[in-house]
């Protein structure tokens, strides 16, 4: 039987897949399957490299039509020639989008099936990138990728964590259901449904900041920033008009989102003011709450046995906000990173900072909290709390945004 669509806003869409050269295309076979589930038509186009990893039998399989390879098969061409199907698609999906056929997309090349038929679509490109750490984050793929934004591209992931290669970081292909709820998100206007935050503000803070000491130190912390790009992106999948502002961390820029780099806590508040107004405010960010009152202006020199900070409080972010009256916040959402008594604490701030929710989180453990790929949390509001047990930080953050659209009705 085959599942009731979750993604309506698919029903009926003609889409073309493009499937590269990356050991991530296995996946790109279910990806096919739950497009077809959310009532899209899927016609396949492989590269040559695609086809070392997966076979076009299989795609036909699964997507019930012929798959296209070559640019040069006549019988192909005479079937439906290449620029008709370029013309067939109502949107054109690149998965995985290795970090070649990224910069022969961004360079506007017309070297085989694939880059010619998104150079001739006129349809609405997304790609879903997938390759190792470091090819993602060389400044060469980052620039093809950021042209390709500033051309109107969906850019889908990746994700962060485990690789293919036995490494870790960013580049793993998005999981094909986050795929297929991604194309929902920007699908055109006048499909229903709307999803769940169009046409919202959303402002989140994420990652640590650096109070500078002298030229070469800092007080920083732990946070990598995950938990508050994961919120983003599923903000931003659900049509929010998201801006992040993310302190020094290592993470690519979650698709459809506004990204405001800043360092220390102050630069930290004054981003965060210069986006509002906005309907929501998460601060998932781990702010120093104290900075030293004046950074020394050369490097501190070993002189004595000790050594004295002065310094100072920084401001609280996400107490100004929540006192703030300026603009149409609805709902204000703070974390509170605990140690020992949780729940606790973290009423204590949600009452104190005047907070509509907090949502705590146990660190100093292993497999949660800072760092880690994955989190436990209860999420607190007046009358009421909600439990998230562990799991994927973007789960957990798909989760949560549900909620945080549940909590704005009521
Ligand atoms: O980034 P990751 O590695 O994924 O880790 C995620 C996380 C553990 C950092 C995240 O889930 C989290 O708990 N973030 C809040 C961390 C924190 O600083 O908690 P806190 O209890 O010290 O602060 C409470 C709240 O006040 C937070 O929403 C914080 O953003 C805010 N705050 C704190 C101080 C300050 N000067 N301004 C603020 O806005």
């Amino acid at each position: 039987m085959v599942p009731a669509s979750k993604e309506p806003a698919l029903k009926g869409q003609r889409i073309l897949l493009c499937v590269g050269g990356g050991i991530a295309a296995y996946k790109a076979l279910e990806l096919v399957r739950r497009l077809r589930d959310a009532g899209a038509s899927v016609q396949v186009a492989m590269t040559d490299g695609a086809q070392q990893f997966v076979t076009a039998l299989s795609f036909q399989a699964l997507s019930g039509l012929p798959v296209r390879t070559s640019l040069w098969d006549a019988a192909a061409e005479q079937a439906m020639g290449h620029l008709e199907l370029a013309r067939w698609a109502d949107r054109v999906v690149v998965a995985p989008a290795t970090a070649d056929l990224i910069a022969r997309l961004a360079h506007g090349h017309a070297d085989d099936l694939v880059a010619t038929l998104c150079l001739a679509t006129t349809a609405p490109i997304s790609i879903c990138p997938a390759m190792n750490h470091r090819m993602w984050l060389h400044p060469a793929t980052q620039a093809n990728v950021e042209a390709l934004r500033g051309r109107g591209v969906q850019v889908i992931g990746p994700e962060d964590g485990p690789l293919a290669e036995g490494e870790s970081g960013p580049g793993r292909l998005s999981e094909p259901a986050d795929i297929v709820a991604a194309l929902a998100g920007a699908a055109p206007a006048g499909a229903p449904p709307r999803p769940r935050l169009h046409g919202l503000k959303v402002v989140v803070s994420a990652g640590p900041t650096y109070e500078d000491l002298d030229p070469v130190r800092y007080l920083g912390n732990r946070s990598s920033g995950k938990m508050g790009f994961a919120i983003a992106a599923s903000a931003a999948r659900r049509g929010a008009d998201v801006v992040l502002v993310a302190g020094p961390v290592h993470l690519p820029t979650p698709a459809g989102v506004k990204r405001v780099d800043v360092r220390s806590a102050q630069q930290m508040h004054d981003a965060v003011f210069a986006a509002l107004p906005a309907d929501i405010y998460i601060g998932a960010a781990a702010v120093a709450d104290y900075t030293p009152r004046e950074p020394a202006a050369n490097k501190i020199k070993k002189s004595s046995e000790s050594l004295a900070l002065d310094l100072v409080r920084t401001p609280d972010i996400l107490a100004e906000v929540a006192a703030s009256t300026q603009g149409r916040l609805r709902l204000v959402v703070g974390f509170a990173a605990e140690t020992e008594k949780v729940a606790e604490y973290a009423r204590k701030k949600l009452e104190a900072k005047r907070l509509d929710m907090i949502v705590a989180n146990r660190v100093g453990v292993a497999g949660g909290g800072f760092e880690s790929d994955s989190n436990a949390m209860t999420a607190y509001w007046a009358d009421g709390e909600r439990e998230f047990p562990s799991a994927p930080k973007t789960q957990l953050a798909d989760e949560l945004v549900e909620l945080i659209a549940e909590r704005l009705k009521s």
